[in-house]
């Protein structure tokens, strides 16, 4: 009996002939791979390369049980012996842009009032950009906050918003403007955002759109239109140490990846919003008048100033979102812990390593002294 015909193996003469150039192209495929890609390598193979997919932005992992009143603020103590200029960045997940903590009432009232106040140095957008606002909005309504903290943000439905269930108010699933967009994400999530979009020009970006309540020491509104390398120009050492690095870096992060970085200065006021005056540059140092230097501040004021900072991509509009939250310590927990050596040292270790110039532009020049001195335990805090 014959074979039917739809079972007859390979009946068409051409099926042959692609099934020889599959086996030759699969031939010459392997053979031309690097070795240590066919020799089998534990260190190798075991370790896979993370496939960074847009999928990852709706697999977030929920924070069930959430209770923010009793959530303490992360300590992050990021100082060295030496401190040098470098990206140090950590990969994290998509769950993790957010952290929320006990310190959320009173640090959104601050911003509130600070967008209300002075919306022109707090927000701003340039109309390139209002889709990546838009874009990112509506994932963090509907998507991120209420999957991430289900206890703090709920999905109400379609019609009628997301519940933040602290302030009980309704936010709207979708906003009347892009800058309405970044006042409520701005009123609501303790976290300052920039979004920064590639110019004509290869692998450089430019920053198009922001909402930034707690800048340390400059104003957000001066910086924006400007490169990266231009806004970083009072940053000692960037150009020579960074700017290539971080260039590359930017052009070619993929969507789905998100990266963490920490910084830290000290300043002597511990305000959260400051335009001006935490950094100093050459200049300025030189001529420091001696009063300036010998003026007296309350070391209960001082605080070290660290920012928890994260970077990836929105998966439609490929801008960059760079956010930070901003940690304040007083000097007095950090000498309780006994932190307070390790910290003396990195003041010193500011001045000592691959840029001395941060010595200067993080202004240690008019608190360190004084810090060092109570920091390891030499001056009593309650004077
Ligand atoms: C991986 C990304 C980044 C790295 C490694 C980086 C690095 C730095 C460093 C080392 C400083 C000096 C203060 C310190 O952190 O110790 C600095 C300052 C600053 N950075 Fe960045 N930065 C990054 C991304 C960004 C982005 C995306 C923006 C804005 C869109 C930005 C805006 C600023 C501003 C405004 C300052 C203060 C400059 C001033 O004193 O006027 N940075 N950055
Ligand atoms: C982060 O992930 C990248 C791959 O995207 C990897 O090459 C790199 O080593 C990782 N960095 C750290 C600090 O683990
Ligand atoms: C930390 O880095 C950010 C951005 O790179 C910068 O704006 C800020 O001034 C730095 N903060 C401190 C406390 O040095």
């Amino acid at each position: 009996m014959p074979l039917c015909k739809m079972m007859q193996p390979f009946p068409l003469p051409h099926a042959w002939v692609l099934l020889v150039i599959g086996l030759a192209w699969y031939i010459y495929k392997r053979a031309s791979q690097p070795k240590s890609m066919l020799i089998s390598q534990p260190s190798v193979t075991n370790v896979k390369t993370p496939e960074y997919t847009e999928e990852s932005y709706y697999q977030i992992e929920p924070l069930v049980g959430f209770d923010l009143e009793a959530t303490e603020p992360i300590k992050i103590r990021p100082f060295k012996p030496k401190y040098h200029l470098t990206m140090a960045l950590e990969n994290i997940t998509i769950s993790d842009l957010v952290a929320m903590d006990n310190t959320y009432t009173a640090r959104i009232s601050l911003r509130r009032s600070l967008i209300s106040s002075r919306p022109h140095d707090v927000l701003a957008v340039t109309p390139v950009i209002e889709p990546s606002v838009l874009e990112f909005y509506s994932w963090l309504m509907l998507t991120y906050l209420p999957l991430r903290f289900p206890t703090v943000f709920t999905l109400l439905g379609e019609k009628r918003g997301l519940q933040n269930v602290v302030t009980r108010e309704i936010l709207p699933l979708v906003p009347s403007s892009a800058l309405q967009a970044l006042e409520t994400i701005g009123g609501n999530i303790d976290d300052d955002f920039l979004f920064l979009l590639p110019t004509a020009e290869e692998g450089k970006y430019r920053l198009e759109g922001f909402v930034t309540c707690f800048p340390s020491g400059f104003n957000t509104r001066g910086k924006l239109g400007l490169k990266l390398a231009d806004i970083h120009i009072p940053v000692p050492g960037y150009s020579a140490k960074l700017e290539k690095s971080m260039d590359r870096f930017f052009a070619s992060l993929p969507v789905g990846k998100i990266v963490r970085r920490v910084n830290w200065s000290i300043t002597t006021h511990g305000e959260l919003f400051c335009l001006a005056g935490n950094h100093l540059s050459e200049e300025e140092a030189k001529t420091l008048a001696e009063e300036v230097v010998a003026k007296e501040w309350d070391i209960n004021k001082a605080v070290l100033r660290c920012e928890r900072q994260t970077l990836h991509r929105l998966p439609g509009t490929k801008a960059l979102v760079f956010a930070f939250k901003t940690y304040q310590y007083g000097m007095q927990e950090l000498r309780d812990e006994g932190s307070g050596e390790e910290l003396a040292t990195a003041i010193d270790g500011l001045g000592e390593g691959s840029v001395p110039g941060m010595r200067v532009y993080k202004s240690a020049v008019l608190w360190g002294e004084k810090v060092k001195r109570f920091l390891r335990g030499r001056d009593e805090g309650d004077a």
